[in-house]
């Protein structure tokens, strides 16, 4: 598709009533939509340092953590259909709850991430767009324990006021190793100073480069990689 046709959609798309929520996890072959923090509303998140950032505003708890080995997908679906509209990244991230999950709203540097979808080039555009399911897989040595996964994607349709589309839900790691993370806390994870692609003028200049926002993904250790061969 090309550029224009992008700005098109942008612009008849911005004035739709309904966003979305990541209403739905996926584990493998399986949904469940208990494990999910629901958000009192649709609406997108725009203080990137404040705690709503984390898992959304006035949230549900869940009534179910889902059991996930790992080397396992995890990942999440929009609700009733959608598809993402908004030209922008996404991630997901883990974070670790210092015991049960159900107990913990997500505070302190625990986090990290293990999937992003940035953009491609020529045309310009994002990985994101029109997507409605989002899948990782979790790294096999990562320790095992109850987490937090969340999912962004972040809409940059009004440049420097990136718009945050979040969702948490709650797993228990099993089978996992010990690999060595380097954690973030959510909020701090990301800025405008560190982090070019949260403020970008997405239309012009047309981009030639995009780095997604926050940390680099963690795809597992060297070592546990090159274990997996034998
Ligand atoms: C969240 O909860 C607070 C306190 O109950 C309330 O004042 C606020 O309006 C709620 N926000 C949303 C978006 O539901
Ligand atoms: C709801 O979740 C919060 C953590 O996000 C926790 O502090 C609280 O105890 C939970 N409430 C119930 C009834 O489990
Ligand atoms: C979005 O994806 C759906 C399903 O793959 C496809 O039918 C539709 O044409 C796509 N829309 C755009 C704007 O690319």
């Amino acid at each position: 598709m090309k550029f224009a046709s992008f700005l098109k959609l942008a612009l008849i798309t911005q004035g739709a009533a309904g966003h979305y929520i990541f209403s739905t996890l996926i584990s493998g072959k399986k949904t469940s939509t208990n494990a999910v923090r629901r958000p009192a509303e649709n609406a997108p998140v725009h203080d990137f340092l404040g705690t709503e950032i984390t898992c959304n505003v006035n949230t549900t708890n869940a009534t179910e953590t889902v059991p996930i080995v790992a080397g396992g997908t995890v990942g999440f679906e929009l609700d009733e259909n959608k598809r993402i509209y908004h030209l922008g990244p996404a991630a997901i991230y883990l974070g670790k709850a210092p015991g049960k999950v159900g107990h913990w709203d997500g505070s302190g540097k625990r986090w990290f991430k293990i999937a992003e979808w940035g953009a491609t080039f020529n045309p310009f555009t994002f990985r994101s767009l029109n997507k409605s399911k989002f899948t990782a897989v979790i790294p096999k040595d990562v320790p095992s324990g109850e987490y937090l996964v969340r999912i962004e994607q972040i809409g940059l349709h009004i440049p420097g006021s990136p718009e945050f589309f979040v969702g948490c839900a709650q797993i228990k790691i099993t089978g996992g190793g010990s690999g060595k993370l380097r954690k973030v806390a959510i909020p701090g994870y990301v800025s405008a100073e560190k982090d070019p692609g949260l403020t970008a003028n997405i239309y012009w200049p047309i981009p030639t480069e995009y780095t997604v926002p926050g940390p680099r993904v963690y795809r597992g250790t060297k070592a546990m990689q090159a274990r997996q061969f034998w």
